[in-house]
Formats: structure tokens, sequence, C-alpha cells
């Protein structure tokens, strides 16, 4: 019997596992599972800025490993978690977020990048879940398995490349939380909006106020606005919640009609608190930004797709 309601959000001596942890969201996943307890192997294909991320993981108290491992390979799968496990004697919670995102008009897209989108974000997500539920089911208490997936899978977003692998996600999830309830297993995922990490680094100032105007909060999302969900969906309070994916855009895909009338007082975050942890990211990775976090080079695809929306080009 839990004597405090905080209590089943406690994390401690939960062992978890986060793909593409070296920075942005997955690092947010990994920070979030460290701040409730848990001890945190972080799995990445940058191992210089994963090595970094796992050092000041484990300066806030709890054991963090970064594992090296491309999720698009089922053979380096099984080996992350083999050494997760080699590490933490067993594993509780398995965060799949690698992913990637290749823009350009889908009439004149290569295939080539069209696979490679499937492969890490989708492939690589069920290869990484298939991986942890085995551990999972052979431990046979439980677990907590937690995909990211994005808005893109419920709204025409970037391309279809990376919106199909995102819905993908969403339905992939829900088809494991009904196969692997009867292990007691929990597969959720969880949605951003347009959340300020190194891969939105190149994102425009105009197209930012353009989404900060179209979301009801009245903010870029930013890592630190995952910390609850992530700690929801990985700890006891979410034992009856599974093959849900939990929304996380400040309102941005209710309505963008209304969401410029509603703003009464100032948003919760600044644009500056907005790229706050952007900039340590990308500090972390070696990586040069002008006083708004924004480094052209980075992900200039990105960049095209906003500039041509918003007639710059
Ligand atoms: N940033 C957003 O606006 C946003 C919104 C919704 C969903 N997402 C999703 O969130 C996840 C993380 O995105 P992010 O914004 O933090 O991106 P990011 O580019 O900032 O970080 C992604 C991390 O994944 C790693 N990675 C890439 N390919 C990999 C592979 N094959 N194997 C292992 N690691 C790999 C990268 O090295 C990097 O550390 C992705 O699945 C992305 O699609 C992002």
């Amino acid at each position: 019997m839990r004597n405090n309601s905080m209590d089943m959000f406690d994390l401690a001596g939960k062992k978890a596992l986060v793909t593409g942890g070296s920075v942005g969201i997955g690092k947010a996943c990994a920070t979030a599972l460290a701040m409730a307890g848990a001890d945190v192997a972080i799995a990445d294909i940058d191992d210089r800025t994963g090595e970094k991320t796992a050092e000041g993981i484990r300066e806030t108290g709890v054991d963090c490993v970064f594992i090296k491992c491309d999720v698009t390979s089922k053979d380096q799968v099984q080996a992350m978690v083999a050494k997760a496990v080699e590490r933490f004697g067993r594993l509780d919670i398995g965060v799949n977020n690698a992913g990637i995102a290749i823009l350009g008009g889908d009439e004149e897209l290569d295939q080539s990048a069209w696979d490679k989108v499937i492969a890490i974000n989708l492939t690589g997500a069920w290869l990484c879940c298939q991986a942890e539920a085995q551990q999972m089911i052979k431990q046979g208490q439980g677990g907590k398995i937690i995909n990211t997936a994005s808005m893109s899978a419920r709204i025409a977003n970037c391309n279809a490349s990376y919106d199909a692998s995102k819905a993908g996600v969403v339905h992939m999830t829900k088809t494991l939380a009904a196969e692997w309830g009867g292990f007691n297993i929990n597969v959720n995922c969880f949605s951003p909006s347009y959340l300020l990490t190194p891969m939105h680094a190149s994102t425009p100032l105009e197209a930012r106020q353009c989404i900060r105007d179209l979301t009801p909060m009245g903010h870029m999302e930013r890592p630190e606005d995952l910390y609850g969900t992530i700690i929801f969906l990985a700890s006891e309070a979410s034992n009856y919640v599974t093959g849900h994916d939990l929304l996380v855009d400040g309102g941005h895909t209710l309505n963008a009609w209304l969401a410029p009338l509603g703003r009464h007082i100032p948003p919760r975050v600044s644009p500056d608190q907005e790229v706050a942890q952007l900039k340590k990211d990308l500090d972390a990775m070696g990586v040069e930004y002008d006083e708004n976090g924004i480094n052209e080079d980075l992900h200039p695809e990105i960049a095209d797709a906003f500039k041509g929306m918003l007639g710059l080009q």
C-alpha cells in the first residue's frame, strides 16, 4: 500500500534503456527516468555525444551507461539489450526513440530516403520492442515499453515516409500492447509536436514564431516538456494504460484557426527558455549556433521546407 500519491511515480531500482538517447528527446527521456530514480542505459549511433550525456546523467546520482547501437541492425539491437542487462542485471523500461526525418517532396524523393526513414523509425523501433519484450518475458515480472511517435502520425506534416513511419509506430504500439498484455508488459507511445532538438536546429526564426502562433500553449515544445509524460508511462501510475498514444503538443493539432485568438497572458516559456536545452545539446555535439540556437547547415532540407511553406525563398 502506497503512503504517498507521488510514490507511484517512483522509479528507484528500475532499470531502463533509451535509444537515440545522446541528444534531444531521447536525452530528455533518459533525464526524466533518472530524475525518478531509474538507472539508465543510453543507446545511440553517436557515441561521442552519447558518452558525454551518460556522464552527465551519472553525475545526478544514478547509474548510466552508453551503448553504441544502430537500431536498424537486429544483431546490434539484441547486443544492446544484452549489454544493458549485463550492466544492470535486468530490464524494466524500454524507450524506443531513435528516429530521423528526410524531408523533400514525395513526387521526387529518392526511394533510398523512404527506405532509410522506415528502417530507423519503424523497423528499428519494432526490433527494439522485440528484444526488450524477450528480456522482460524471460524475467517474468512485466515491464514498460514506450515508443516515440509524433503528431505526424495524425496529421499530414513532414512527408509521406516520416508521417507513415510514425503512423506505423502508433499502430505497432497498439498491436504489441494487445499481444504482450498477457505478460504484464505495457506498450504505449507518445507524440510530440515541433520540439526544439538538434533535429530542429535549422528551423528558421520565422517558422518558430509561426508555430508559436498556431499553438494554444503559445511556445515551442522543449525536451523538458516531456519529462512528466515519460515518468507517467514508465511508472506504476500507468499500469492500466496500454496501447495508448499520448499526444503532447501544446494543443497544436487542435484547431489552427482558434489558437491565435486565445492568448491573454504570456506563455509559460519564453523564446530564450525554449532553446536552453537545444544549445546544451549542440554544445555536446560540438556544433556552432547563433544566439537563437540556429545552425542552418545541420538540417538544411528542414530549413528549406519551412522557408518554402512561409514563402521565404
Ligand atoms: N524534434 C521534433 O520535433 C520531433 C517531433 C515528434 C517526434 N520526434 C521524434 O522523436 C525522436 C527523437 O527526435 P529528436 O528530435 O530528438 O532528434 P535528434 O536528431 O535531435 O536526435 C535523434 C537521435 O537519434 C540518433 N539516431 C539516429 N539514427 C539512429 C540509429 N539508426 N540508431 C541509433 N540511434 C540513431 C541520433 O544520433 C540522435 O542522437 C525521433 O523518433 C523523432 O522522429 C521528434
